[in-house]
């Protein structure tokens, strides 16, 4: 059986680590795609993983091309094709460049593999996935942001600090929107089972819900040329190989919501099954009215943004 065909559109910075960790798990076959002005970068960087891969001893190919045909009859795409955000610049601030930059990639996509399990990451996140849904024309199941597995890693990471416990034993999660008014929710987080809240004084864990909401904010104050592109590879790649493999993963993805959480028709981020069918299922639960209260303010900044998309 050929080895799955995994396409990534934007070879920069996010790009290059998708490439690198999706082939050191051997997912499949992986393509940079980027424009023709940078083609050298995305062939270049695919030779050197390539090379790579005979010290670090895994099979997966690696190509690089300008030229959408190559990504024909992909399984999986992720999408970073986009600018990032430099110091003082909110994500909403990409909305005109990328939205142009989607409409183009869209398109494309929808020629060559309007199949695949496609998973955005380009800014701002759920706005560009809604446009992503439109263009293409592809179901709910398979059209997906990546966000809440990267807050959530904030998060955790913040809290592991903080306590000084290993990472491996924070659970939790970040519902709502990839923006300043996503919703950590405390009163689920645990630490090897312990509620966080009985670890952690109230003061001190809205600091740190705080840290989480500007944790994007964080790395470009500190890269300042960019933003953060480690952690944001490494969770789209978990949910690609959550889909890949069928691991049936809940994982907290941005996705197509109708109706749960008492949001309708808005992509958004949430809990969820990751298998073989995509976004197999949306898990519920009841939320505390502050809860609810600050997922309608995340709510209400995606849908200004998704309109001024206006499609
Ligand atoms: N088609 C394909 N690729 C494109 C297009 C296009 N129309 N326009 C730009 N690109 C490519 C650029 O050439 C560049 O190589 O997208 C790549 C983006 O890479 P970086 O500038 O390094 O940005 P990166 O840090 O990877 O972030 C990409 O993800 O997290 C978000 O906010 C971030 O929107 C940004 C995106």
């Amino acid at each position: 059986m050929a080895r799955p065909k995994i396409g990534l559109v934007g070879a920069g910075q996010i790009g290059g680590n998708l490439a690198l960790l999706a082939a050191q798990k051997e997912l499949g076959d992986v393509i940079l795609f980027d424009i023709p002005q940078a083609e050298g970068m995305a062939k270049g960087k695919a030779l050197d993983m390539q090379q790579l891969s005979t010290v670090e001893r895994f099979d997966s190919r690696l190509s690089g091309t300008s030229n959408y045909d190559d990504l024909a009859g992909a399984d999986v795409i992720i999408i970073t094709a986009g600018i990032p955000r430099k110091p003082g610049m909110s994500r909403e601030d990409l909305l005109g460049t990328n939205l142009k930059i989607m409409t183009d990639v869209a398109t494309n996509l929808k020629r060559v593999c309007p199949d695949a399990f496609m998973i955005n990451i380009a800014n701002p996140l759920d706005a560009m996935v809604y446009a992503l849904k439109q263009i293409t024309g592809g179901t709910k199941q398979k059209i997906v942001g990546m966000s809440g597995i990267l807050d959530t890693a904030r998060f955790k990471s913040f809290i592991s600090m903080e306590l000084g416990v290993s990472m491996k034993d924070v659970t939790g999660f970040v519902l709502g929107g990839h923006g300043d008014d996503m919703v950590p929710i405390t009163r689920l987080t645990t630490v090897g089972g312990v509620p966080v809240t009985e670890l952690i004084p109230p003061a001190r864990l809205e600091e740190i819900v705080t840290r989480t909401r500007k944790g994007g904010a964080e790395l470009v104050g500190l890269y300042k040329t960019g933003s953060a592109y480690f952690a944001p590879a490494a969770a789209a790649v978990e949910m690609a190989e959550a889909y890949l493999r069928d691991q049936k993963r809940v994982l907290p993805c941005c996705v197509w919501l109708e109706g749960e959480f008492g949001i309708n028709d808005l992509y958004f981020g949430a809990p969820v099954v990751v298998g073989a069918d995509g976004i197999e299922k949306v898990v519920t639960f009841e939320l505390t009215d502050d809860e609810k209260a600050a997922v309608a303010k995340s709510e209400a900044s995606v849908r200004k943004t998704v309109a001024e998309t206006k499609l």
